[in-house]
């Protein structure tokens, strides 16, 4: 097998690209935006049509430019071909109600519209639009299907920023593909070998000597980039996931794991006739991370067929930048400052999610599939249950040897700590992915304001695609306040209680449970199980410190804490 799959990359090594000009996605203006889903081809490798998914062309989307406040309509119709192929379309970073979130429940069948309609109440940000159906969104995102969507804002516009689409301000979708035996785009493969940005391979642009705008978007089903310049060439970080830093942080690498964007600033003042390179130096990546030439960040596990992908754990590639004349009226200088910081705000919950390998194993650690809070992803489980108009810190650890990235729906969130330390100076904008390295645990504070939907949830996921349709997502729904407590779930019961460590419970109801979490004071999980509509069920505790602990036992959107104390 490993002969097999070296012969042919060195067929694809045989292959020499010409430059290609860098793709451009076309730009919409509101308030209304329609967007046809597609078939289409592409020609990645010279002179072999590969069959590929577009919105309005034959790859990608249009960017679709906002400004805060608009109220915008957006007509996404679904014309792919083939059985099955229904689809969503996902706004990934917004703030909008679930049922207009295009996360899984909202399926768009073959030939038909899905029209949702939000005021836009992000701030400036570069967010994206991709589709997330059950266990088909990499799929349909490594065909081509993902778009930017520019929001713009007072404060922004206010600044002396690159803001001239295509010019100077670029949008750079990076991703790579893997292609099969028939050149058709494959997932669940390690062969992802060929990089793209914009779906252009192997791209080139030409850039005005002056200071450039670069909005960057990991829309790779897997691999995380380290994004640098040759020559080591400094960088301005201004932007995270959702809205702008207070100040540029400079930089000559970034960590761009899937799902992320980043805006950037680059000075070309001066260097006209020069060219550069943007690259991937994914041969400085710590271990633990998908690219890196170790993907288990313990030492222990394996990704089967990870080492014959020539770019793990090697520098590649991905943008070359000549540099022309500058435009008439050029950004010459990076600003000194931004916005006003944001601060972290006080929370009243903490809420804990802990990722983990479905099944016990060395390589399960780093391979998957993975689960969180023991659980996979079932369309018809509402995992949590958030009351509107809190905020909650959650707490995201990260019990497997490879690093993920967690992307929350709903809006945008703050990151308080990685591991107990302040995240890198980038990560203090608003972001709606975290990077959670192996062993290690985030603590994120968000916010749920102004949707209440206690039947249509929002989604909580690693971003790399596989993963996620693999089931290492969740569900919450964010409700009313007082649809929170029912009743009725008083009548649960544990027997006996006080309990000895080891010993088998009878959890009770009077209405059928869904499903129980043992937590102990810190609230960490211990574990979990599916009553699945039964009013008892057996409970067998793993062997436990005598102390307090709770179960919390779920009936639809309800949840009630039931204290336990083990002798
Ligand atoms: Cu970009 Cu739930 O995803
Ligand atoms: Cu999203
Ligand atoms: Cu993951």
């Amino acid at each position: 097998m490993k002969q097999i799959l070296f012969v042919l990359l060195l067929i694809n090594a045989a292959f020499v690209f010409s430059q290609n000009p860098l793709l451009i996605p076309p730009v919409l203006y509101g308030p209304e935006f329609n967007l046809n889903v597609q078939n289409g081809t592409v020609e990645f490798i010279p002179g072999i049509v590969t069959p590929t998914y577009g919105i309005n062309g034959d790859i990608l989307g249009p960017t679709l430019m906002v400004n805060e406040g608009d109220v915008i309509t957006v007509n996404v119709t679904n014309n792919l071909t083939g059985t099955g192929n229904s689809t969503t379309m996902h706004w990934h970073g917004f703030h909008l109600s679930a049922e207009d979130d295009g996360g899984p429940h909202q399926i768009i069948e073959q030939g038909a519209t899905w029209s949702p309609s939000w005021e836009v109440m992000n701030d400036a940000a570069t967010l994206w639009y991709h589709p997330h159906g059950d266990g088909k969104t990499d799929l349909q995102v490594a065909r081509g299907l993902a778009g930017f969507f520019i929001v713009r804002d007072m404060e922004e516009t206010l600044l002396d920023l690159p803001r001239s689409y295509g010019i100077d301000d670029i949008p750079l979708a990076i991703q790579t593909k893997a292609f099969d035996v028939l050149n058709q785009i494959a997932i669940a493969t390690e062969m992802d070998t060929l990089p793209m940005v914009n779906a252009t391979v192997d791209p080139y642009i030409e850039l005005p000597a002056q200071v450039i705008r670069l909005r960057l978007l990991n829309g790779a089903s897997m691999r995380t980039f380290y994004i640098g310049f040759t020559n080591d060439m400094p960088f301005y970080v201004i932007a995270g996931d959702g809205g702008l830093l207070s100040e540029p942080v400079e930089h000559t690498r970034l960590i761009l794991p899937p799902g992320e964007r980043y805006e950037i600033l680059i000075d070309l003042s001066g260097m006209e006739g020069q060219s550069l390179m943007m690259r991937s130096f994914a041969s400085e990546f710590p271990d633990g991370i998908y690219g890196a030439a170790n993907p288990s960040g313990m030492g222990m596990g394996t990704i089967m067929g990870y080492d014959a992908n020539p770019l793990n754990g090697a520098d590649f590639d991905l943008l070359q930048i000549t540099v022309g004349a500058p435009t008439a009226s050029p950004v010459t200088a990076i600003p000194a400052s931004l916005i006003a910081p944001k601060t972290i705000p006080a929370y009243t919950n903490t809420r804990y999610f802990t990722l983990e390998p479905e099944t016990m194993g060395m390589d399960n650690m780093v391979m998957g599939p993975f689960v969180i809070n023991g659980v996979s992803f079932n369309m018809d489980v509402i995992n949590e249950v958030v009351p509107i108009n809190t905020i909650e810190k959650w707490r995201i650890t990260n019990n497997t040897h490879i690093s993920h990235p967690f992307h929350i729906h709903e809006g945008q969130f703050l990151i308080d700590n990685i591991n107990g330390m302040a995240p890198d100076a980038v990560d203090a904008a608003f972001q709606d992915v975290v990077f959670i390295p192996p062993g290690q645990f985030a603590e994120v504070i968000k916010t749920f304001e102004d949707f209440a939907d206690d039947m249509v949830p929002y989604m909580y996921h690693c971003h790399m695609l596989h993963h996620e349709d693999d089931g290492m997502m969740g569900s919450f729904t964010v409700v009313a306040q007082d649809a929170v407590v029912d009743p009725e779930l008083a009548n649960c019961q544990i027997y006996p209680n006080p309990a000895a460590s080891g010993a088998s419970l009878i959890l009770s109801s009077t209405v059928p449970m869904d499903a129980w979490r043992l937590y102990n004071t810190l609230g960490e999980m211990i574990s979990t199980a599916q009553v699945t509509g039964s009013t008892a069920t057996q409970i067998r505790l793993p062997e436990l410190p005598a102390g307090a602990y709770y179960i919390a036992v779920s009936v639809g959107e309800y949840t009630a804490m039931l204290p336990l104390v083990l002798q």
